[in-house]
């Protein structure tokens, strides 16, 4: 049995501290400054001083969300900044604007909130300061510290952020692991559970509470030079979460000086699960873009080199079933070029591969072709036929050897007129024994994220570290994996990911951004390289083809793969929905959904007046009728229906896809049927 701590905060002082704040309100004169609250007034975050430490408290309408929740910090060498603290100062702010993304999952994002700055000091010696800053927002709150410079703080190591979430519900949470499996990495499949007996975590962490009224996300925004934010947990009784930061090789969390400004915090709130997608509340937490000239950066779909190895027909290494051959790419380029995707990704082309690369990380070159690729001939072919020649960039984590040969691969690819990078990071703590999640691992991805756009090029980042809405500020950084992808239905066995999966994926892991799952395998018959019959309850993915296709809709990135062999492709009707898909969008709406459950999304094409409806559900079929009210009211759609054929099923039969037309309007009620395990993708085009 596994046995917990005894909390820090007693039932005695939790109840004393709750009248510190509930002091607030009557004291309005002097202490009204201490609480703030969204511009629809409904959610509101506190801050109090109780016996020389700080705590904040989030209310939704009046109910709390979080119990009061300590602040500070331990650091390195001196003591804490935690106690005989008071707060010398506050100042507001408000705050309504509306901006535009150059691509994403709306176009617009309005930016709206109240702010709250507390000064903090140290009543003795050395009078540390900082700032609490607060932002709260219709869709929730944003915190962080910021530290002006002053003598008493200067060069620091802190050794622990002190901030907790006290959750006033022990509510459902859906969560990954930070400290279970492969370590430093997000691929885990979720859990739910009541969110006191979550160990630890990773963020964006999903809860809703008890009583069904409320969904809550914590998560970070902005974090530029810090250490990745994990929760830990909990206490029993008061379902305290505590920051958790990843560290350097030496434990250190995060190196500094003053003036220094940590990551927000953000608690993203909504009534009703489908309310929490689209998420901007990280993306208004970040600084406006730094990039003049956006014109490069686009939004595509792609094929590649690259299921193969999955299954086992081809290699990245050299031999005889080497994939990345230039006879192979151009294959891969005119396939693209005839169907209308923008992009060709191609692995295992640069010397490394051979031997054990997981372990080879200094063994890779970045600029140094294998022979049998001919990677100047293939770019100008590439360039020849429209298409963009993805560059894939796999460090095994070798980041010193990445570092060094960064500057000179980029400008290469430049020069050869290649914009896009697919990087990757296998395996945990780096060669240097730093945490994958660590400020030294942050940097790194920030400084490939600036190399990259000095060179006009778009990133898309596997085993990266979790997205806290970069792509606000450089919008080169477009998508990344950070969850368990398609990839693991290749591999087979045990490690295949459930039907539930993406369902999870949608109200977990995607509120943070783009991510590369890589959707569109049709042929779900495959059996991985081994010449046995496939046994389908085994097998992977474990989806039927309409599913596939509804994945384009239902999970966002704007680098979207179809990830199957162009030869699955060739002759499949159903393929024309990949075809015709977009991956920039006007604006996103999540119709329905339930976390594990199902999720129904509908999508507005950017530059089109062409809608997209995707459905996707777990091992379970489901009916729905779906309201068209989002369609422009008087007009006629010819709807393309790609739903589950007759007798679909995941485990059973999952191939079946029937293919229909019917006329629509914004009246229309469309009966959408769900096999278990299954999906549908509907493409909506005004009639002419
Ligand atoms: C893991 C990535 O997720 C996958 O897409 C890639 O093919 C391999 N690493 C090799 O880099
Ligand atoms: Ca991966």
């Amino acid at each position: 049995m596994k046995k917990y701590a005894a909390p820090p905060i007693r039932a005695m002082a939790l109840a004393a501290l709750l009248m510190t704040f509930t002091a607030i309100p009557r004291v309005a004169a002097a202490q009204d400054s201490l609480s703030v609250s969204s511009p629809d007034g409904r959610n509101q975050m506190s801050v109090a001083v109780h016996e020389g430490r700080i705590y904040y408290m989030v209310n939704r309408d009046g109910r709390p969300l979080l119990f009061p929740s300590m602040l500070g910090f331990e650091f390195k060498g001196v003591p804490p900044l935690r106690d005989s603290l008071r707060i010398t100062g506050t100042r507001r702010a408000t705050h309504d604007e509306t901006w535009t993304q150059p691509w994403g999952e709306v176009a617009r994002v309005r930016d709206h909130h109240n702010e709250l700055r507390v000064s903090v000091a140290e009543s003795s010696a050395p009078r540390r300061r900082f700032d609490f800053v607060v932002r709260a927002f219709n869709d929730g709150i944003g915190f962080r510290y910021e530290f002006p410079a002053q003598p008493g703080l200067q060069d620091f190591v802190i050794m622990e952020e002190l901030t907790q979430f006290s959750l006033a519900d022990d509510a459902k949470s859906w969560w990954i692991p930070s400290n279970r499996g492969r370590l430093d990495r997000s691929e885990m499949l979720y859990s739910s559970s009541p969110v006191s007996v979550i160990d630890s975590i990773q963020t964006p962490l999903t809860m809703q509470t008890r009583d069904g009224r409320t969904f809550m996300v914590i998560h970070e925004a902005n974090l530029v030079d810090y250490a990745r934010m994990n929760l830990a947990g909990p206490r029993m009784d008061n379902r305290l979460l505590r920051v958790a930061l990843a560290p350097w090789q030496n434990g250190d969390k995060v190196r500094g000086r003053t003036p220094f400004v940590t990551p927000w915090r953000t608690i993203q709130i909504a009534d009703r699960a489908a309310d929490l997608s689209p998420s901007v509340l990280g993306l208004n937490l970040n600084p406006p873009s730094v990039l003049s000239d956006v014109s490069w950066i686009k939004p595509m779909k792609y094929v590649g080199i690259w299921w193969g190895m999955h299954i086992n027909t081809m290699t990245w290494s050299s031999g005889p079933k080497h994939g990345a051959t230039t006879e192979n790419t151009r294959r891969y380029i005119d396939f693209a070029a005839k169907n209308g995707l923008g992009g060709v990704l191609v692995e295992g082309w640069n010397t490394g591969w051979d031997g054990d690369w997981i372990k080879n990380a200094n063994a890779f070159s970045f600029t140094q072709a294998y022979p049998d690729y001919n990677l100047p001939e293939l770019a100008a072919y590439a360039h020849s036929k429209g298409v963009h020649l993805i560059v894939h960039n796999e460090t095994s984590g070798g980041i010193v050897n990445y570092e060094r040969q960064m500057e000179a691969a980029y400008a290469l690819y430049h020069s050869l007129g290649l914009d896009a990078i697919k990087s990757g990071y296998v395996t945990d703590t780096t060669p240097e024994g730093n945490s994958h999640h660590s400020q030294f691992m942050v940097r790194h991805y920030r400084k490939v994220i600036e190399t990259a756009a000095k060179y006009h090029i778009m990133m898309d980042v596997h085993e990266p570290i979790h997205d806290t809405g970069e792509r606000r500020t450089y919008p080169n950084m477009m998508s990344r994996e950070g969850a368990r992808g398609q990839e693991y239905n290749a591999w087979g066995g045990e490690g295949g990911n459930p039907p539930e999966h993406e369902t999870n994926l949608y109200f977990t892991r995607l509120l943070a951004g783009p991510m590369d799952f890589t959707p569109g395998i049709f042929d779900l018959l495959i059996e991985r390289g081994t010449g046995r019959p496939r046994r389908l309850e085994e097998s992977h993915p474990r989806t039927t083809l309409a599913k596939q296709l509804a994945l384009y809709v239902v999970i966002y990135s704007p680098l979207q793969m179809a990830a199957d062999l162009p030869e699955n492709y060739e002759n499949k009707p159903a393929f024309q929905f990949i075809r015709d898909v977009a991956v920039d969008w006007e604006t996103s709406k999540t119709i329905d959904g339930r976390i594990g459950d199902y999720v129904i999304v509908a999508r507005k094409a950017k530059n089109s007046n062409d809608w997209f409806l995707g459905a996707i559900t777990d091992e379970e079929g489901r009916t729905f009728n779906v309201p068209l009210n989002f369609l422009t009211p008087g007009r006629k759609y010819t709807a393309e229906i790609y739903a589950d054929g007759p007798g679909a099923n995941w485990a059973t039969n999952p191939l079946p896809v029937s293919i229909s037309k019917r006329t629509v309007d914004s009246n229309t009620n469309l009966s959408v049927v769900l096999a278990p395990g299954g999906g549908q993708a509907v493409r909506l085009t005004p009639v002419k």
